[in-house]
């Protein structure tokens, strides 16, 4: 396996404890898959238990030393691990693609935005603050903050680099050490990382990366052992429940980026060219396949044909195929399951009485393709309406007045992004504030970066990763009273 990429190297198909490449003490392996074509790209060792214990130790072991480090040592790896991922950002944006199935200039743009909360928890180690409280006359109160522990990390196929980048980062910034488990679709990207953060010199222990099939096995050694201080989870809503419950018996310290249902409210006096390009944009990222996807686009039933008819338009300009083609916009969805999944739920929804605008059935090929899809005239009650599709289906509803949007918008158990489109500015307030979500865009779509803070409410969980915030979610606050000063 070489793949064209420039250093083949960056492709390691065993797990990485302690700064060592090992397979599974069973000798299992599993097979990746390329979505695009149904090949099998590479077997990559398929750890369990025994793995997942080894590493824990290796990092709680290697956390003595790590956090004793000046933030400036840490800072330093943390950047030429970043600088590393700028170098060899073609190679990664390949891996990417061919496990994941994105086209390639999406690719890189993970990598370049994965790489950017290295770069930002590289200055932000050395801005780990405390306070001195104001206190009574024998006594000084302070506040310091320390790094919470051995983090264990469990993360998605979705964005196989960036999700990585987003809790690490901030982890070792704060002094902490990390067992990651990343999805079993995508274990490349993250092992790719693993490789470039040995020869950025991160200390053997710090990092380790457990691939694995059977997800639960590994998960459950994480909940279950008292060495993990902090869970951190992105993934589906009923998986993170039942880690937050795994978690209860060990109180573990838990961040948790879960499903959504993004609304995108678009009323009659948007700058409609603006919406569409939104909209566009949001919902077909990554094929639809993003937590913070367009899943609901509300329009104001003056705009809505208007709407409708360009939104339609621009869906025709798609170019489907496999990722490494120049031409191709919109990937494959990431496994059969997953296309099986989205054709259901258009099937429910036009059964339903959604009317099919365009699309609306998978594609014949080798690989996992679905048709970009506009379901019109959804309404509340339909199952498309409360689900997560994950999939490049865009399903429209009409509303009238902006209550009935707010009420429709949070007529939801999910809470992370939502947008709204609109030029009147005491409406963006108004309706910004009465959205019941960790975050809002407001005539924008493209809302992520490693500047702000990325989260959800309700059940779509909890915790901030990026910005001034991502490192509270790594650090505890102890008070220390210092008394008898009079004496
Ligand atoms: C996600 O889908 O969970 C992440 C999307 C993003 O970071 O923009």
């Amino acid at each position: 396996m070489g793949f064209g990429l420039s250093d083949s190297s960056l492709l390691r198909p065993q797990a990485f404890i302690n700064g060592e490449w090992v397979d599974a003490k069973s000798g299992a392996e599993y097979p990746i898959i390329n979505p695009a074509n149904g090949e099998v790209i590479s077997h990559v060792a398929d750890v369990g238990q025994f793995e997942a214990k080894n590493a824990i130790e290796a990092a709680q072991t290697s956390m003595e030393l790590w956090k004793l480090k000046s933030p400036t040592d840490r800072s330093n790896v943390l950047q030429r691990w970043h600088d590393l991922i700028i170098a060899n950002a073609g190679d990664l944006a390949s891996i990417l693609t061919l496990e994941q199935g994105k086209p390639l200039a999406e690719a890189k743009g993970e990598i370049l935005y994965g790489a950017s909360y290295l770069k930002w928890f590289a200055e932000e180690a050395k801005r780990i603050y405390g306070d001195i409280l104001p206190s009574a006359q024998d006594r000084r109160s302070l506040v310091i903050k320390q790094p919470v522990g051995v983090v264990a990390a469990i993360t998605p196929w979705n964005f196989p680099n960036a999700m990585i980048a987003r809790k690490v980062a901030p982890a070792l910034a704060a002094g902490c050490t990390v067992v990651l488990k990343p999805a079993p679709e995508t274990p490349l990207s993250a092992l790719a990382l693993a490789e470039l953060a040995v020869r950025a010199g991160v200390p053997a222990g710090v990092f380790n990366v457990l691939p694995c099939l059977k997800a639960e096995e590994v998960g459950g050694v994480f909940t279950a052992s008292p060495i993990v201080k902090k869970l951190t989870f992105t993934g589906s809503t009923p998986v993170g429940k039942l880690l937050l419950r795994q978690c209860a018996d060990t109180v573990k310290r838990t961040s948790m980026e879960l499903g959504g249902n993004a609304p995108v409210i678009i009323f009659n006096d948007a700058d409609i060219d603006l919406a569409v390009a939104g909209a566009l944009a949001s919902k077909f990222r990554n094929a639809g396949q993003t937590c913070i996807c367009a899943n609901r686009l509300l329009v104001q039933e003056g705009i809505y044909d208007r709407f409708l008819a360009k939104f339609t338009e621009a869906i025709q300009a798609f170019c489907l195929g496999d990722g490494f083609d120049a031409k191709t916009t919109l990937g494959p969805v990431i496994t059969e399951k997953a296309l099986n999944g989205i054709g259901s739920l258009v099937k429910g929804a036009l059964g339903q009485g959604a009317r099919l605008v365009t699309g609306g059935k998978p594609v014949e090929s080798d690989g996992w393709f679905y048709e970009p899809t506009v379901l019109a005239d959804v309404q509340a009650d339909m199952d498309i309406f409360s689900e997560e599709i994950f999939g490049p289906v865009a399903p429209v509803i009409k509303f009238k007045t902006d209550t009935d949007a707010i009420a429709m918008a949070n007529d939801t158990s999910f809470g992370l992004a939502s947008y709204i489109y609109t030029q009147d500015i005491s409406r963006i307030w108004q309706v910004s504030e009465a959205l019941e979500y960790g975050m809002v865009g407001v005539n924008e779509t493209a809302i992520s970066s490693e500047l702000i803070p990325f989260g959800g409410v309700k059940e779509s969980g909890h915790g901030r990763e990026g910005s001034k915030y991502g490192l509270d979610d790594y650090l505890e606050t102890k008070y220390i009273c210092m008394g008898g000063l009079n004496a």
